[in-house]
């Protein structure tokens, strides 16, 4: 067990860290936590591998690609580690938690293995490993995550994601989240909404509240709250502009949800939920408790209650027994439902979930090409749907310098669409209207008309 009152650091030279993330939004904000406690602790963060005293990856285990990314980046630091033994590698995160004391075995040279429940305490462990030299290993799955966020430290001043449940109960068949990431666990809406409020008094204006399946937000806490309930109590915090949330699961929402989002000022008109297939046999054997129909009429439901909702999806093509006729009705379900965007993944078979029992029979020639005809589909009907924004005046939160162009501002609408256009600095952070004049199938460009 480890115990902050054992050590102290007070002694310690400079210290820097490189820490580089995969994976997820939730990763992210895990990284940014991680981050804020670990400067707190007086560590400078470094962008280049050859300057870190600690080296830090923060990890997915979603699909194999990812793991393989982090063990090749992993295995690149053998000969640093031989050059600097001092230097302190670490895996946090899911990958952490899924592999655990193999990753020891098949890369010697990593010092620490940190799960995704025991990241708070990531000062002492670092501390730890420095004064005894021994291996960490901390994958303790009844760990509550419990960090108490720098609010200033956040990827955008006017954003901040906030995490409000950490887990997974659903099991769809394919995926790892429920046994890396645990249960699922709410916080108290007193919580968040003082988590919240302090990012508000420090000038942030838009929140992206987290969960793997943020529908059952609300599961296991007190008095059947739900995430409507939050939803509300947040949409009352004078200062915050824009409530989102992600990731829903068609399965757990409720019309009730969408009455209430409809009902809501800040919460943005923006669904990010996963159909993952368009085909009722694939579904089924993904687990996904819902029909290709259902999910029809619910997007359908939600887009009459609530005018302009943008929709965007996920997709994983070659799933076991895919036939030609199971991608077709994805393709007709992508073609009739035509989402803002869509992340397409090809079927990555993962130890231990119950999908990796059935033979992974589609070859990856085939998921490659499944893959790019739904991108290329994708790619098609967001341009279609941008166009028709030209001639329209949207409403943009500005969020800084375009990454593109750094002379031109880059925000925003309240369904996610980013918009460039020119203005000066003073806009960031501000509410405008831009008139669309011009788009790319990612991209609104337009012009400035007035501050809203
Ligand atoms: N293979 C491919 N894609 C996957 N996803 C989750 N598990 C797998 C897997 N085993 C995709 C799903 C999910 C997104 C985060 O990752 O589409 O919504
Ligand atoms: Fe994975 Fe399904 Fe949970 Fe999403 S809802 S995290 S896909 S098990």
């Amino acid at each position: 067990m480890i115990n902050s009152a054992n050590f102290t650091d007070k002694d310690q030279p400079y210290k820097t860290v490189f820490f580089e993330t995969f994976g997820c939004q939730m990763n992210k904000l895990d990284a940014e936590l991680s981050l804020g406690l670990l400067q707190e602790d007086g560590y400078k963060i470094v962008d280049k591998v050859d300057d870190a005293d600690v080296i830090l990856f923060n990890t997915c285990s979603v699909r194999q690609h990812a793991e393989d990314k982090v063990y090749s980046h992993l295995g690149a630091l053998k000969t640093l580690k031989k050059r600097h033994p001092e230097v302190i590698v670490g895996v946090l995160g899911c990958m952490a938690q899924k592999d655990g004391e193999a990753i020891f075995k098949r890369m010697p040279h990593v010092d620490l293995v940190c799960g995704t429940r025991m990241f708070s305490r990531l000062p002492e462990m670092l501390l730890k490993i420095r004064n005894h030299g021994s291996h960490v290993l901390a994958i303790d799955e009844d760990q509550i995550v419990n960090v108490k966020r720098a609010v200033t430290y956040r990827p955008n001043f006017y954003q901040a994601f906030v995490t409000v449940m950490r887990g997974c109960d659903n099991y769809c068949s394919y995926c790892i989240v429920p046994y890396v990431r645990g249960r699922e666990i709410s916080r108290t809406i007193a919580d968040i909404k003082e988590e919240v409020q302090s990012l508000v008094s420090n000038g942030c204006k838009e929140v992206t509240l987290l969960g793997q399946n943020i529908n059952s937000y609300g599961k296991g806490l007190d008095g059947n709250v739900t995430l409507g309930d939050l939803l509300s109590e947040l949409d009352d915090l004078d200062g915050l502009d824009r409530i989102r949330f992600v990731t829903s699961h068609p399965a757990d929402m409720s019309r009730d949800l969408i009455r209430t989002m409809s009902r809501l000022e800040k919460v943005c008109e923006y669904l990010h939920m996963p159909a993952q297939s368009g085909s009722d046999e694939v579904l089924k054997r993904m687990r996904r408790g819902y029909t290709a129909g259902y999910y029809r009429e619910f997007v359908r439901y939600a887009r009459e209650l609530i005018p302009h909702l943008t929709v965007a999806s996920d997709f994983i093509v070659g799933f076991p027994g895919e036939t030609e006729e199971d991608f077709q009705e994805t393709v007709q379900l992508m073609e009739d439902l035509r989402f803002q965007n869509c992340f397409i993944f090809k079927y990555s078979p993962r130890t231990g979930t119950k999908a990796a029992e059935l033979k992974d029979d589609v070859p990856d020639e085939t998921k490659r090409a499944r893959n790019l005809k739904l991108l290329e589909l994708q790619k098609k009907i967001s341009l279609e749907e941008n166009t028709k924004m030209i001639g329209k005046k949207v409403g943009v939160l500005v969020e800084g310098a375009s990454k593109s162009d750094p002379n031109r501002l880059s925000g925003r609408t309240r369904q996610n669409h980013i918009v460039v256009f020119n203005g000066s600095q003073e806009l960031v952070g501000k509410l405008v209207g831009v008139l669309i004049h011009e788009v790319t199938d990612l991209t609104l460009f337009g012009k400035l008309t007035s501050c809203l």
